[in-house]
């Protein structure tokens, strides 16, 4: 009879009694979890405060367009790690990462080989090109790649009113022997939303809240698991250190300048502008 510290967890999670088995299950290892670190923890009850008040804050800071409890997921590597777990690829098919606040649906449909940089003059030039692939090594034609990223100045076009709508963003269609290239400016790293208590949270433990430049993508066929993904510059200064510890080996590429004439004019860019080529793995619906 009674509570106490030591049978607290099991009383708790002796009154779980929903019908679906899936939330008794959840709320069960959710319940052990906290208890357990509140055991390991210890919290005083000023400390227990200060965490709920922060946890409120980060609730206060979330409207339509800013969701910062998948900032404070993303920043704790708890996304990083639900997309490993909810992803898990055979050996050599392109691997998962963040897909990020950012992405807008309803990008415009792009001829191959269109620029997705709008009218804004900042930024070095840069073609992407690959080819869309089955684990097989069979080109998949009629793949749709789904492209965006932020533009010189660190901003994605909704975030900032200079940018015209939707840019850096498009959508395009593998040619018959799957392959695919469009014309963008070179991303480069760029700081996530810190104006705010996942920002306060950063500082407070000696973090940075930088993510290497990357060029997110989703790639989705018929027949195949859709990948939503992006390809980081191994150049960058913050490879290594990703604020949302989204960086994959395999998702890591080389920017190499253009030498050969015939590719620029054949792509219409700029000899010595940069190129990135990727080849995206679909992985067969199961
Ligand atoms: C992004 O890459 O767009 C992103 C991902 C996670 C948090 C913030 C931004
Ligand atoms: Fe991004």
């Amino acid at each position: 009879m009674g509570i106490s510290e030591e049978n607290i967890t099991d009383v708790v999670i002796g009154t779980l009694n929903s019908e679906n088995a899936r939330l008794n299950d959840v709320m069960s290892c959710l319940v052990r979890h906290l208890h357990a670190f509140i055991r390991e923890v210890e919290p005083t009850d000023e400390e227990w405060i200060s965490g709920i008040e922060f946890l409120t804050r980060v609730g206060q800071k979330c409207d339509t367009v800013r969701q910062e409890y998948i900032l404070l997921s993303d920043t704790l590597g708890v996304t990083a790690l639900k997309d490993c777990i909810a992803n898990r690829k055979p050996e050599g098919v392109t691997e998962v990462a963040v897909l990020g606040p950012f992405y807008r649906d309803g990008a415009q449909l792009l001829p191959l080989g269109s620029n997705i940089s709008r009218g804004t003059a900042d930024g070095e030039e840069c073609l992407v090109r690959g080819r869309v692939m089955t684990a097989a090594g069979k080109p998949v034609a009629g793949a749709l790649i789904d492209v965006w990223q932020a533009a010189d100045n660190g901003l994605y076009e909704q975030q900032d009113e200079s940018q015209p709508e939707m840019n850096l963003r498009g959508c395009f269609l593998s040619d018959e022997d799957g392959f695919y290239s469009f014309r963008t400016v070179k991303p480069k790293y760029y700081p996530i939303p810190g104006d705010g208590p996942v920002g306060e949270m950063l500082s407070a433990v000696g973090r940075h809240n930088y993510r290497p430049a990357h060029i997110h993508f989703i790639v989705s066929a018929e027949g195949f698991e859709p990948v939503v993904t992006q390809i980081y510059d191994r150049q960058d200064p913050y490879i290594d250190s990703d604020a949302v510890f989204g960086v994959k080996e395999s998702l890591v590429k080389d920017f190499h300048r253009i030498e050969d004439a015939g590719l620029a004019r054949d792509f219409g860019v700029s000899l010595g502008a940069w190129f990135l080529e990727y080849d995206f793995v679909l992985n067969d619906a199961g």
